[in-house]
Formats: structure tokens, sequence, C-alpha cells
């Protein structure tokens, strides 16, 4: 069974550590203030699910879910990330992760930035564009008329196709929108941000097509 690490176990990454439960993976969730502070997640998680440090959980899963604020990437456990397929979650906001200077000038995504960092690691940007509660209402499963598109980016075709089975069994359809570079037409500020899942405040969200994702995406200015 494949086994699915987290470093940041918070709103977006606890929400996927439920949804990949759901689905019958096995989770090993982390966090920056240690193992023992996770026991409520664990729990509410159940058998399938535990806890460790960031080290443990990179080294431990096939697939790595990051989803930590932007400004932690500096502190990601690359040597245990090597080679590995990662969905990242991540957005750069200057008044929460201090200026980039590349990302402000424009010169690199937040997701190229963190690629470069990573070096092997096989980094798929996935899961940023949605607020968690609308990720946790509108998984569906395969064929149902509702079931809604995530939008995938990066540079590694075959990280992207784990993606895709991944977001295939925890109730999504994937939208291929390109390269990690690409990856800017989904940041904040974007029409593909946010919207075409609802609105912020409600906590539901609305089921969308893949036409209509294509169209935010096509939309995005900079
Ligand atoms: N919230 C959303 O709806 C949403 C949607 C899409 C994307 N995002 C993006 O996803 C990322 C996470 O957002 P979030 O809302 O889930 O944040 P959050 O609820 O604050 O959770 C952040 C998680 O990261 C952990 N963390 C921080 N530094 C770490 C480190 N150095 N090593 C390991 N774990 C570390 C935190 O652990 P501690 O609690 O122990 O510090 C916490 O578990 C952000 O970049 C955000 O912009 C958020």
């Amino acid at each position: 069974m494949t086994t699915v690490g987290f470093i940041g176990s918070g709103l977006i990454g606890g929400t996927v550590a439920r949804l990949a439960v759901a689905a019958g993976y096995d989770v090993v969730v982390s966090n920056s203030r240690g193992p023992e502070t996770l026991a409520g997640l664990v729990a509410e998680l159940g058998p399938k699910a535990r806890a460790a440090t960031a080290t443990e959980a990179a080294e431990a899963g096939d697939i790595v879910v990051v989803s930590v604020p932007f400004h932690a990437h500096a502190r990601l456990p690359i040597a245990q990330l090597a080679g590995k397929v990662v969905l990242d979650t991540n957005n750069y906001y200057p008044e929460r992760d201090g200026a980039f200077a590349e990302l402000d000038e424009g010169k690199l995504t937040s997701a190229e930035l963190e690629q470069r960092e990573l070096g092997t690691a096989r980094l798929v940007k996935v899961f940023n564009n949605i607020f968690h509660a609308h990720l946790a209402t509108l998984a569906r499963p395969a064929g149902d008329a509702e079931r809604s598109p995530l939008t995938i980016a990066g540079d590694d075709a075959g990280a992207k196709q784990t993606a895709t089975e991944f977001l295939d069994a925890i109730g999504y359809d994937a939208v291929d929108i390109g390269s990690l570079a690409e990856s800017w037409r989904v940041e904040p500020g974007q029409p593909a941000y946010g919207p075409p899942y609802g609105n912020y405040p409600d906590p539901v969200g609305v089921p969308v097509s893949a036409d209509k994702v294509r169209a935010a995406v096509a939309a995005a200015r900079r």
C-alpha cells in the first residue's frame, strides 16, 4: 500500500490526509512542533495514520505532501525527499513569508524556487488554489457528475502522472496547466485562485467543470 508522508499537517495538509485515509492510503503526518502535538489528528485519522518528525515523514512517504508556510521551504529535509514525488501546496505571501526578490521581480514562480532548492525531488504544485474547506467538501468518486478537477503544474511527467492518480483516488480529476514556470497562473490573485471552487467564506463550495477551471487559468494576467 502506498504511504503518503505529510510535512505540514495543518488546514490544508490535514484535509489532504483525511481524504488520503478515506481513499485507503497509509499516512505519516508531521509538523514543526513534534509528533506528540499531532495525537488528536492521528486519533481522528485512525489506524492507517501515525505521527513522526518531518524528516521521518519524508523518509516514509512514497509520495510526500509539503504543506507548510512558504518561508519554511528552506528547512525541508532535502536528503530524504531526493527523487520523491512532492505534492506542494504552498503559496507565497510576502506579508507572511518575508520578501523574496526573485519572486517579487517575476523572475521565478514560488514553485520553481522551491524546486531549485529541493534538487532531485520531483515537485508538482497542486492543492494551492482551493480553500481547505472546499477541498474537503468537493471530493467526489470517479464518474460522479459533480466531480471537480484540481490544477497540477510540474516539470516531471512521471510525477504529474503520480499526482493525477493520487487525485483520482481522493476524489478529483486533474487539469494539467504545464510546467512549474507556468504555475504563476494559479498563484494568489489570479482568477483560478479560489473562486472557481466557491467564495472564500462559504464553507461548502461549488463543484466546477474542467472547462471552467481551464478558462480561469487562461484568464491569468501579470
Ligand atoms: N488554508 C488553506 O485553505 C490553503 C489552501 C491552499 C493552499 N494553502 C497553502 O498551503 C500552505 C499551508 O497552509 P495551511 O493553511 O495548511 O497552514 P497551517 O494550517 O498554518 O499549517 C501549516 C503546517 O505547517 C507546519 N510547519 C510549519 N513549519 C514547518 C517546518 N519547518 N517543518 C514541518 N512542518 C512545518 C505547521 O506545524 P506547526 O503547527 O507545528 O507549526 C502546520 O502543521 C501555505 O503555503 C498556504 O498558503 C492553504
